[in-house]
């Protein structure tokens, strides 16, 4: 991609109209929109819970105080993507931790899984992230989540080191994922 190019790529508006084109909407989680719709977001991430259960042991813990805590700029950061009837059909949630973006988890509905909304999502994150001058992302992942795993590396993210509970910890240059993701979509559909 060359420079001027890349300057001229609205990458909100990529979004927006390649998700329009699937009936689909992205929008801030804002704390007004949470309380809104807590109920909808605790069943959409705690069936996600409790569908891998057997294989993470990931308890359905998205409770009021899990969906409302304070984590810093988690309501500028957090995105979900609606169908048509306002639907959950992705949930995001990522704060800021010691001046970078940290992307704690992220969920697309069954139905929804494999037609790229979480590299759509990244986008979006990527690119809302550089416009608040951050550079650096840090993501988790659990050791048998190989589809998660596979996607983030993909995208540019490096594993940085294994918890001693076993979670995954990596990072990543939020202008490669958002770089990435983008001629991931655009070469996918030549
Ligand atoms: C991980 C998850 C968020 C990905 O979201 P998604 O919207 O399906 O992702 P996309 O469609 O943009 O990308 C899918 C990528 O996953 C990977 N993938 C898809 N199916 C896979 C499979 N069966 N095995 C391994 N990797 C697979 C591929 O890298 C694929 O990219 P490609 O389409 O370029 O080949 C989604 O699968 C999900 O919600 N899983 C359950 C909850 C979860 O594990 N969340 C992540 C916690 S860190």
């Amino acid at each position: 991609m060359s420079t001027t190019e890349e300057k001229t790529i609205n990458y909100h508006a990529f979004v927006d109209e390649e998700l329009g084109k699937m009936g689909l909407k992205m929008e801030l989680i804002t704390e007004d929109l949470m309380k809104k719709d807590l109920r909808k977001f605790s069943k959409f991430i705690n069936d996600s819970f409790e569908e891998y259960y057997e294989i993470y042991r990931w308890r359905k813990h998205a409770d009021d105080d899990y969906l409302l805590n304070p984590l810093t700029d988690k309501f500028k950061f957090s995105f979900c993507i609606k169908d048509r009837n306002d639907n959950l059909v992705l949930a995001d949630f990522a704060s800021v931790t010691d001046g970078k973006i940290n992307h704690h988890i992220i969920f697309t509905s069954k139905e929804y899984r494999g037609k790229n909304l979480a590299k759509y999502h990244s986008i979006k994150l990527c690119q809302t992230a550089l416009e608040n001058n951050y550079k650096e992302l840090i993501g988790y992942f659990s050791r048998k989540n190989n589809r998660s795993i596979i996607l983030h590396l993909k995208l540019g993210y490096e594993i940085s080191h294994i918890r001693e509970d076993g979670l995954i910890i990596s990072s990543a240059d939020i202008k490669t994922v958002l770089e990435s993701a983008y001629k991931m979509l655009t070469e996918s559909k030549a």
